[in-house]
């Protein structure tokens, strides 16, 4: 036998690589499969890729332990800037952003945080997925959280109010962080449909104690998937951070000690990859095109609306600050709503209702039969069996009546923000022909 290398001997392994990446062109022509080039687009491209294979290496799709600069820190820097906010934390869903900032927060067990009766349920949910307990509050004509309801609410066990920002309209914050910090409550703002809104000149997310924004398909700016959360709150960032990457990626040197108490705990892992970081990147970086297009195109239908005695154009907080992603009108009681939504549908309108109780629907708390039906995914019971009987919210389908009235009268038009001129002038005049009739 040869000497051992340890004792001077030669080394039995003298070089091992280089290696390629494991992904490789054959993903990037999936990806540009997504894009839907026609054929001779994509052969031509395809053609370019293979010619540089032997040349190029394929991508590091994790953010982390990147040689390369992170497309995902780059998104989180300038969405940071875009908002407004010392931080911006980049996750993979609203969703995500959401429970990480109750658990920043530090909210668990018992902690009773007030939601609106008009959000996506996930507004909802996430605070059952933390083990505390939602307290559902009314919404008035702005859609979004009416304050004097809030404070009703409001009892010694409240540890956060998450403030929604519904369908692109700006909520009464000034009233909203007015009670809360009274209280010592912090407001967590869900800007999942309202990104680039702002309030009486402030960015939406950079007003309450955290902001949280989704970047899924549906929303102002997507990545497919993806979300975000900004503060200005460097110890809130930071727990954020720890949950958000349970493997403690982010952290300076990994495996150190918490530099402060509370720095590490049992997280999660809603790490972006740099495949959203890129794609979301870009799409910030379009942000203010679209936001325009929004507002004009909006403002140029409410312009030209004439609506009749009994119908109204639903009250924005902050109009200047809408996104513009769509306009709302109230009619005077459910009948005319529904009628008047199917002669809109008929004229070629791009409108829906909001509340129609044949429809089951998550944005609307009546449906919401995880959390009226105290539902539990464990034999724990909790979060319910966290807090003694006697001291639950007392949930039914009729606890929020202001907010199923003006829901159930609403009639909601979709806005795109590339439509032209005309397509703004047929819209009117749409919905003028129909409200002349009732
Ligand atoms: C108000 C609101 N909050 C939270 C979410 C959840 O967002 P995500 O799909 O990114 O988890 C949504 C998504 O529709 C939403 O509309």
């Amino acid at each position: 036998m040869s000497k051992l290398a340890i004792e001077g001997g030669e080394k039995a392994v003298r070089k091992l690589g280089p290696y390629t990446s494991k992904i490789h062109k054959e993903e990037l022509e999936e990806v540009l499969d997504l894009w839907e080039y026609p054929a001779g687009v994509k052969n031509k491209l395809v053609a370019i890729i293979e010619k540089n294979a032997g040349r190029i290496n394929g991508p590091h799709l994790f953010r982390y332990y990147n040689p390369r600069p992170s497309k995902v820190t780059e998104a989180e820097n300038a969405f940071a800037k875009y908002i407004g906010a010392k931080h911006a934390l980049a996750v993979n869903s609203c969703t995500s952003a959401l429970i990480a900032s109750l658990r920043a927060l530090g909210i668990g067990m018992g902690d009773e945080v007030i939601v609106p009766a008009y959000t996506f349920f996930a507004s909802a949910a996430v605070i059952v997925a933390c083990n505390a307990i939602p307290v559902i509050a009314d919404i008035d004509e702005t859609l979004t959280l009416d304050p004097k309801d809030v404070a009703r609410r409001i009892t010694p066990r409240t540890k956060a109010i998450i403030v929604v920002h519904m369908r692109g309209m700006p909520a009464r914050m000034d009233e909203l962080m007015t009670i809360a910090r009274e209280r010592n409550i912090p407001v967590i703002e869900d800007v999942a449909q309202a990104a680039g809104g702002m309030y009486k000149g402030k960015m939406l997310g950079s007003i309450g104690t955290m902001g949280c924004f989704s970047f899924d398909y549906y929303k102002v700016l997507n990545s497919g998937e993806g979300g975000f959360i900004t503060t200005n709150d460097p110890w809130l960032y930071t727990r954020a951070q720890s949950w958000h990457d349970c493997a403690a990626c982010w952290r300076p040197n990994r495996f150190e000690a918490e530099r402060r108490e509370g720095e590490l705990f049992c997280g999660e892992n809603y790490r972006m990859s740099e495949l959203q970081g890129a794609v979301a990147l870009a799409q910030i970086r379009k942000a203010k095109k679209f936001l325009k297009g929004y507002r004009a195109a909006k403002k140029s239908i409410v312009k030209k609306l004439i609506l009749p005695k009994g119908a109204q154009l639903q009250p924005v907080a902050d109009s200047v600050g809408d996104t513009g992603i769509c306009l709302v009108l109230f009619m005077p009681d459910v009948a005319t709503t529904r009628r008047a939504l199917a002669a809109m549908q008929a004229e070629g309108v791009p409108a829906g209702g909001i509340y129609d109780h044949k429809v089951k629907d998550w944005h609307i708390y009546v449906y919401w039969e995880h959390i009226l039906d105290r539902k539990s995914v464990a034999r724990d019971g909790l979060p319910w069996s966290g807090v003694p009987a006697d001291q639950l919210p007392a949930y039914s389908t009729n606890m929020c009546p202001r907010s199923t009235d003006l829901l159930s009268r609403a009639i909601m038009i979709d806005i795109h923000w590339e439509f032209s001129a005309a397509d703004c002038s047929a819209i009117a005049k749409g919905i003028n022909k129909v409200m002349a009739t009732i």
